[in-house]
């Protein structure tokens, strides 16, 4: 018997393995502190975690001896009211990611093209890799705009069949307009808007939301050819448990719903999901304690000489470290149990990320970075 391996897809089996993140558990041992003391900033979580009715609706389900509804038909139901889109054009699954991932599976052959524009989050890459097609990545701007003649030219040279754009952008925090998106939903292939953190841009601002100044998510079914992703996981604090959706035309929903695993959102996310979206006045307030928050560290970080400050519609902020190494003060934070993301990458050199913890655990990383700048000098 040769190795298993020669049965394995040949582009699968020279895939790089990824760096799986480290639980909480484990890293609170590795730095030898107890795990209440770790102040977890680098995945974008909501610190107030879920709401109150999410964990009693949780506690009080009578039936998770019996498989979920594969047609999350009460959810849906919800989230037609929550987006004003029929439920007839809305997908769940477990997180924005396994949309992301059900959407290549669906449209790519091997070799087939997604652009996407870096800095920006992973998964397009790593499920792009995962289905067989090749990823084309069309930088953003300095200032992290996307540079739309870019995108239109490597459209038409590739024939790239899906182009997916994040607004708000995950490192860069900033929306992209809704023009922007307008136009390039006149390229011949799908348009992938990643609203994950569209919440945190729309908080205080209906009127820009009702003229359309933030999120495209009611051009859903004007245009054939846009998707736009949601998630539980930042707004309602419901990273753990895996639940997003689609906005998509129903077109496109009849081919995704049968390549679905019919019980790919479990009976704990959906409840939990549904609860919250009972309790909205509850969410809201925490996204406002965020926002209030955001805009507190996006005023004290500026007055870091040393650090780049990136203006940020979301839960996170991203900073340039413009004189001393951001690994190390990565490193250094670390140590200390406040965890960030670090990036050194062509499209993204020097930078941290950080996400917006409660009032308490952001001004933890405030001392820190003042302690280390001081450390440094010493
Ligand atoms: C832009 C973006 N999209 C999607 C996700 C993943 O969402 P989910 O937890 O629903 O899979 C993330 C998570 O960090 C993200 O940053």
């Amino acid at each position: 018997m040769p190795s298993v391996t020669d049965l394995i897809r040949p582009d699968i089996a020279n895939l790089e393995a990824y760096t799986p993140i480290v639980p909480l558990d484990v890293l609170a041992e590795r730095l030898n502190l107890p795990v209440e003391r770790i102040v977890k900033l680098d995945a974008n979580e909501n610190p107030y975690g879920p709401s109150p009715q999410a964990l009693a609706a949780l506690a009080a389900e009578p039936y998770y001896a019996i498989y979920p509804d594969p047609e999350h038909t009460r959810l849906r139901a919800m989230l037609s009211d929550y987006t004003g889109q029929p439920v007839a054009r809305i997908v769940c699954g477990a997180g924005a990611d396994e949309i992301i991932d059900l959407l290549l599976r669906l449209l790519l052959q091997p070799g087939d093209v997604v652009l996407d524009c870096p800095p920006t989050f992973g998964m397009y890459a790593f499920d792009t890799a995962v289905c067989g097609g090749r990823l084309v990545q069309v930088p953003r701007r300095a200032d992290f705009s996307l540079d739309l003649p870019a995108i239109e030219q490597a459209a038409a040279e590739t024939q790239a069949r899906v182009l997916f754009i994040t607004s708000p952008n995950n490192p860069s925090g900033n929306l992209t307009p809704p023009t922007d998106i307008e136009r390039l939903l006149k390229l011949p292939l799908l348009v992938v808007v990643d609203e994950a953190y569209i919440e945190f841009a729309a908080y205080q601002a209906p009127e820009a939301e009702r003229r359309g100044d933030i999120g495209v998510s009611a051009w859903v079914g004007r245009y054939a050819n846009l998707v736009v992703l949601r998630t539980f996981s930042k707004w309602a604090g419901l990273a753990g448990l895996r639940v997003g959706y689609g906005l998509l035309t129903e077109e496109l929903a009849a081919h995704i719903w049968k390549i679905k695993q019919p019980y790919n959102v479990n009976l704990a996310a959906q409840v939990a999901a549904q609860a919250s979206l009972q309790d909205l006045e509850y969410l809201q307030a925490n996204i406002g304690r965020i926002v209030a928050e955001r805009e507190r560290m996006l005023v004290a970080l500026a007055q870091l000489p040393w650090l780049q400050v990136y203006p940020s519609r979301a839960n996170f902020i991203l900073c340039r470290v413009l004189d001393g190494d951001a690994l190390h003060l990565k490193q250094a934070l670390e140590r200390q149990g406040i965890l960030i993301r670090y990036y050194h990458k062509a499209t993204l050199r020097d930078c941290i990320r950080i996400s917006i913890g409660t009032a308490t655990q952001n001004q933890a990383v405030l001392e820190a970075l003042a302690r280390w700048q001081v450390d440094r000098l010493e």
